[in-house]
């Protein structure tokens, strides 16, 4: 059996202050992390593991500990927030209340102004998917709203369901593929 892992950057010093988007550096808690999940990575011996980021710094540096070979995804970036990029949602609310509004309503649908929406996500991860289906031992190291969609593909969530599932921090969500289904483990590594 192979396995993929996925797992959210270490806390960056955007998300410590509840902005979203950006393209920040992790901070110290982010920084302890990156080592625990390498240590992590190493104790589990997998044999020819890949290593896979997007091209914001804060997944980077969440890889850079790592023994592995690594490939950077513009596909894996974080959803586009457009005019909402590095807002708090109090700010959102603030400055766009329509805008949020039209979100809670439809989230999946809920393009932000020059951004994206889920269902653009979705598709932009489809060549993600295809690839990920035909490796052996991945690490997805990606953002919130990204694992939230290659989660609903394993998974076969629904529209509804994508932009609620839970991506904790500084947690390893480990699948298992099996001829029907996914096997899943949640390890948080406590920090
Ligand atoms: O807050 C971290 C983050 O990854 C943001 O960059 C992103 O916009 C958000 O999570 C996605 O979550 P939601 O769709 O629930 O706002």
């Amino acid at each position: 059996p192979r396995n993929i892992y996925l797992s959210r950057h270490g806390e960056s010093l955007l998300n410590a202050v509840g902005r979203i988007g950006g393209n920040a550096d992790l901070s110290d808690r982010g920084l302890e992390y990156s080592k625990s999940l390498s240590k992590y990575i190493e104790s589990q011996h997998v044999e020819n593991l890949r290593v896979w980021t997007s091209y914001f710094k804060r997944t980077m540096q969440t890889a850079s500990h790592i023994d592995a070979p690594q490939e950077r995804w513009k596909a894996l970036n974080e959803i586009d927030s457009g005019a909402c990029e590095e807002l708090t949602y109090q700010e959102i609310a603030d400055k766009f209340p329509a805008e949020l509004a039209a979100r809670d309503e439809n989230k999946y649908h809920y393009r932000y102004p020059r951004g994206e929406s889920y269902e653009d996500l979705v598709a932009r991860l489809e060549p993600v998917i295809m690839e990920l289906e035909r490796q052996k031992n991945v690490l997805v190291i990606s953002h919130q709203a990204v694992l939230r969609c290659l989660l609903g593909y394993f998974f076969n969530k629904s529209a509804e369901d994508i932009p609620y599932i839970k991506v904790p921090l500084h947690t390893i969500i480990k699948l298992t593929p099996m001829a029907y289904g996914c096997h899943v483990e949640y390890i948080p590594l406590g920090i």
